[in-house]
């Protein structure tokens, strides 16, 4: 991995996500990261993993948490600004360059961003829902970036979103990258086999993992 110099998006690249998100609410990069790159981090997510570092993720936040495997059976781990390495600190890069670009282009007064390594096993989903609700008000776009290699149909696992007038779903490919306006509800249809991303949200206030 460490040859690949480019480590930041190209224009081109930024252009038309943000194109495509202002018209219709959600936007992809099919190249978010290169084949080396999520090698990179899958072998992170297995660093964590043997660690220990991964928890079964809640819903709602605070004195609403709770863990309902039938809503949601993904494990998470929160990316930390003071312990990254390489492969998360250029992922937080590209995010960042995301975000000022949106800013500067869209003007939605970004200010910060969170993100966890997600991982789904075989058998789980995670229902119809917002990312953007009352007590988690300053989502204001999601992102997934999916690292499934050799991801096929019958892998299931795909990303489910509910546009007003169209209903669609996104394959989890490996590199890929999906962005969307958080208050688009979307569902994760059951997987078949384990299922790598890693998912994060540009928020409107700061936030007490502070990237920016
Ligand atoms: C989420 C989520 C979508 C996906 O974590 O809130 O909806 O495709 N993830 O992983
Ligand atoms: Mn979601």
């Amino acid at each position: 991995m460490s040859e690949e110099n480019i480590s930041l998006l190209q224009e081109s690249q930024l252009e038309q996500l943000v194109d495509q998100l202002a018209e219709e609410g959600y936007g992809i990069i099919n190249h978010f990261f290169s084949a080396s790159e999520v090698d990179a981090v899958i072998s992170r997510f297995q660093g964590l993993s043997e660690e220990g570092e991964f928890k079964k993720a809640g819903i709602g936040k605070m004195q609403n948490f709770a863990l309902d495997k039938t809503i949601r059976g993904d494990y998470i781990r929160w990316i930390d600004p003071n312990d990254m390495t390489e492969i998360t600190a250029r992922y937080v890069a590209r995010m960042k360059q995301l975000m000022e670009y949106l800013n500067r282009t869209c003007f939605l007064g970004l200010k910060d961003f969170e993100a966890h390594f997600a991982m789904y096993p075989a058998g789980t989903f995670y229902k119809r829902h917002a990312d953007r609700f009352q007590q988690n008000a300053h989502r204001v776009i999601s992102t997934v970036c999916y690292l499934n290699k050799n991801w096929k149909e019958k892998d299931g696992g795909q990303l489910r979103m509910f546009l007003p007038n169209n209903e669609f779903d996104i394959a989890p490919l490996s590199g890929r990258l999906v962005c969307f306006r958080s208050e688009i509800e979307h569902e994760v249809l059951i997987t078949t086999r384990p299922r790598y991303s890693i998912t994060g949200w540009m928020l409107d206030q700061h936030s007490s993992l502070t990237f920016l």
